[in-house]
């Protein structure tokens, strides 16, 4: 019995030391991992430290980074900039050491971390500024950012979906082949449909003056899942089968044209573009790169004019070629560009500034559509006159 009593008492000690040290030896880890990170952080932020990191070393820190930046880490980010003195993080942990911290519009916490003093804090967008997540409006933020980085072109670094440039090297196609192989009209490839800015009833109203397919959610053809990167095989079947192909934005903005727009030149697709969408684009984007919506004022002006020219191989021949000498960057090659841009600001002299996230984003940047005016009107009539007559009846009833 004394016996049986000492073995269990043994047993027991034992197990308890067991589990004892494993959970010991597991937090210890867990400790451990947690301290090398933070001393790294510590280490590549402090100026002058010749082992880990050049000196003047800046850590910038994307503190709510959408899931496609996660990888973007370190120093390689900046390898082709002209000042490369600087790392890259999206770990959240890194925010004490950091020396910029990038806040991203679309899920911007209701309550913004401390603030540590010297840190520069970017606000950034490449939305629209219609979109719903307002908390960067709320007086919390207020005073908070020095610098914005967005689509709009007079923000201090610029993030836009594209970026229009004169290409090198000439693109060498039979053109001629092209025109021939092409025997539709006009394409759109489109899945939001219901828009600020009317597209869609600008373009049904486009579609009884020349021959157009929808392809997407909001059409009856389909084609593959949008990509937006080499493999896009959708825009591939389009741009050999079409001639001309829809991007219009689904708000009309200052500065505001998205990767649709740009695609057909950074893969160097055979079609014409057609845009609807900024109303300033012409500052941007070389007006023989493209066909502007806002040259036409109606639907059908814009859809007689697409016609003749898809009837005229000489015509549509040239206008091929001239968007031809245009290429353009994609995001995040233009994110790369504007981190390139903040580190080299970081090592000049640094202005103290506030930026008027409002002022640069949110405010006067959006219009109502005015080129539906003409032929939206039968409609608008009808729905006035019989809202006159019911209120009519309201006031004789009552
Ligand atoms: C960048 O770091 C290099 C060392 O890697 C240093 O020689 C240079 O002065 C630094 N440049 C700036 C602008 O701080
Ligand atoms: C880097 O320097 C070159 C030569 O001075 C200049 O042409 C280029 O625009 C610079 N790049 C950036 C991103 O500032
Ligand atoms: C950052 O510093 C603040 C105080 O300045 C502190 O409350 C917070 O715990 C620190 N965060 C980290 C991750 O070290
Ligand atoms: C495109 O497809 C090729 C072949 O499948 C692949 O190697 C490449 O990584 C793809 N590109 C992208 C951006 O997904
Ligand atoms: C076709 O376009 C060319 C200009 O590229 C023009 O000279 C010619 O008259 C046009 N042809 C027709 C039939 O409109
Ligand atoms: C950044 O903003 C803070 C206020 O949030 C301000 O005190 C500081 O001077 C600004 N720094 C720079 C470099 O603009």
């Amino acid at each position: 019995m004394r016996l049986k009593v000492t073995w269990l008492w043994f047993i027991c000690t034992s197990l308890t030391l067991v589990t004892l040290l494993v959970v010991t030896f597991w937090s210890s880890r867990r400790r451990v991992v947690v301290n090398e990170e933070s001393i790294k952080a510590v280490l590549s932020s402090v100026s002058g430290n010749d082992i880990l990191t050049p000196p003047k070393h800046k850590m910038i820190l994307y503190f709510n980074a959408p899931p496609h930046f996660q990888g973007y880490e370190g120093e390689n980010v900046f390898k082709k900039c002209n000042v490369s003195n600087c790392s890259f993080s999206t770990r959240a942990a890194n925010l004490n050491y950091s020396n910029v911290v990038i806040f991203g519009h679309s899920n911007l916490p209701e309550v913004p971390p401390l603030k540590e003093l010297g840190q520069i804090w970017v606000f950034t967008s490449s939305e629209s500024p219609s979109h719903t997540n307002m908390a960067v409006t709320k007086d919390r933020w207020k005073g908070k950012f020095n610098w914005t980085m967005s689509y709009r072109r007079h923000s201090d670094f610029y993030f836009g979906y594209g970026k229009i440039f004169p290409r090198k090297v000439k693109v060498e196609r039979d053109y001629s082949a092209i025109f021939d192989q092409k025997d539709k009209d006009v394409a759109w490839i489109v899945s939001h449909c219901g828009t600020q800015s009317r597209r869609e009833e600008y373009a049904r109203q486009m579609a009884r003056y020349v021959s157009m397919d929808t392809y997407g959610i909001c059409g009856d053809k389909n084609c593959d899942v949008y990509k937006g990167n080499e493999n896009d095989s959708c825009h591939d079947v389009v741009s050999k089968k079409y001639k001309f192909y829809l991007s219009f934005e689904n708000n009309i903005c200052k500065d505001y044209t998205t990767e649709k727009f740009y695609f057909p030149f950074t893969f160097d697709k055979p079609i014409m573009p057609v845009a609807r969408g900024a109303y300033n684009m012409r500052e941007y984007v070389p007006s023989v790169s493209y066909i502007d919506a806002s040259d036409f004022p109606s639907p059908r002006h814009l859809a007689r004019y697409l016609s003749s020219v898809a009837s005229n191989k000489t015509e549509y021949i040239r206008l091929l070629k001239l968007k031809d000498e245009y290429t353009s960057k994609t995001s995040p090659e233009t994110f790369e560009d504007s981190l390139c841009a903040m580190c080299e600001a970081l090592h000049g002299d640094i202005p103290a500034k506030i930026a008027d996230v409002n002022d640069v984003i949110f405010k006067d940047q959006c219009k109502d559509p005015t080129d539906l005016s003409g032929d939206k009107s039968v409609q608008e009539i009808g729905l006035n006159a019989l809202g006159r007559i019911v209120s009519k009846l309201k006031d004789s009833i009552s």
